[in-house]
């Protein structure tokens, strides 16, 4: 069998190299598509085929993809956390550099010297002296949230000699282990603003970070404070920031998402989306969700899903597999495992993992998985998909 993918996006080569031409086909016209591959591509409005089993984002974000609706239709999201990480953070420090050293203006006044000789250098010598900048080391930067670009960004500010602020009340284990011992936690994100002469957001966009840099917390900072934000547009409240440089309260407001609100304001280096852009950042991403995708199409894994819970179980030969997206309540394993019995079927492994509303089941069974067997689970209530994975 041949598993079909559709690319709403231009797809790193890296990433379709990970999907060989003997087990799928891969394009932008592949009709009844098995799963979708997607980088930016606003799939709010398309209609996705009843086909789909699985999205696969190669990047972080998801704002562009229905994810709830997924949810409810018992198809999973993979994304690829921290493939763009690095990229990011490269950005981030020159970010910092940026406003530290008011590079964006000094570029610009170079730009109108027509001149040459001892007039240029009188000009540069003269012109300079607007430019004086302040170096990093000694100043405190406050990092909001720490998963795979706060993280990256918080180590690299210490390493430069910052005095690192971290908050993120749900950091994960994994996350924790990564982080310098030397970046110290802040209390609360009050805490950190009172702290930080610059504050950097690297949180996704949520009813509950939208405008998490706002007024109140803008004016506990020091005079002259720099913002930073590469997370998206929305978590900053773009108007506070516009009265806070017209007070002097912020001198920079470092971007990635220009607007024409802040188009040639003085202080305002806004960056055209470049976060992820790098040949590298694509290409991991890429191969990343390629992976996640093949392995949950060919073994009914899921890792790296927005909406799903981790679930692994190594393949076992001589045995097939049932995968089953279920709503989280109380006694969907024992209704699936009353089917099974029923159709006299011998249970070799089990695995069920829940992630909010949704539930996930693998099942591995002796022998192979008897016709009608997949519609009758289908057909339970509460029951969103089940596939049978030879
Ligand atoms: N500029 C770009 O091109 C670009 C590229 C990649 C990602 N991004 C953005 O960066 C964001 C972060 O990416 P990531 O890969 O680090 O994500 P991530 O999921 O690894 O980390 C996000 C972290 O934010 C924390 N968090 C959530 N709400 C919080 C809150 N209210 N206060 C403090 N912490 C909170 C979470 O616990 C998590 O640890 C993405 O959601 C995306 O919007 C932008």
């Amino acid at each position: 069998m041949r598993f079909r993918i559709q690319t709403l996006n231009s797809i790193s080569q890296k990433g379709l190299d990970r999907l060989p031409g003997d087990r799928y086909e891969v394009g932008s016209d592949v009709g009844h598509p098995d799963a979708i591959l997607v980088r930016s591509a606003d799939m709010h409005d398309v209609n996705i085929p009843a086909s789909v089993l699985a999205v696969g984002r190669a990047g972080a974000g998801t704002n562009n993809i229905p994810v709830s609706l997924l949810s409810q239709r018992g198809v999973p999201v993979f994304n690829a956390p921290g493939a763009n990480a690095n990229a990011v953070k490269e950005l981030v420090l020159a970010g910092l550099f940026l406003g530290a050293r008011h590079i964006g203006p000094a570029l610009d006044f170079v730009r109108t010297l027509d001149l040459a000789g001892d007039a240029l250098d009188d000009a540069v010598e003269q012109g300079k002296k607007r430019f004086i900048g302040h170096e990093l080391p000694g100043r405190a930067l406050g990092v909001v949230g720490l998963g795979a670009i706060g993280v990256e960004v918080a180590n690299a500010a210490h390493l430069l000699g910052m005095h690192v602020l971290g908050y993120d009340p749900q950091i994960t284990v994994q996350r924790a282990w990564q982080l310098s011992s030397g970046v110290e936690q802040a209390l609360s994100l009050e805490d950190l603003f009172a702290r930080s002469h610059a504050v950097t957001v690297h949180v996704p966009l949520t009813e509950g970070t939208q405008g998490l840099v706002n007024a109140k917390r803008i004016a506990l900072m020091p005079e002259g404070s720099t913002i930073l934000n590469f997370a998206r547009a929305a978590i900053v409240d773009e108007a506070a920031v516009l009265a806070a440089l017209r007070t002097g309260k912020i001198a920079a407001y470092v971007c990635d998402f220009p607007s024409a609100a802040t188009r040639g304001v003085a202080g305002v280096i806004a960056l055209p989306h470049l976060g992820a852009s790098t040949s590298e950042a694509e290409e991991n991403s890429a191969a990343m969700v390629a992976d996640t995708l093949r392995d949950f199409l060919e073994n009914g894994n899921i890792r790296h899903s927005v909406n799903f819970p981790e679930a692994a179980l190594p393949r076992v030969p001589a045995t097939a597999r049932i995968a089953i997206a279920n709503s989280n309540v109380p006694n969907m394993v024992g209704q699936i495992s009353t089917r099974l019995a029923e159709a006299g079927l011998n249970i070799s492994d089990l695995l069920n993992k829940s992630k909010g509303e949704v539930a996930y089941t693998l099942i591995d069974i002796d022998g192979k998985v008897p016709a009608g067997l997949v519609e009758k689970i289908g057909g339970i209530r509460g029951v969103l998909s089940a596939r049978a994975v030879q």
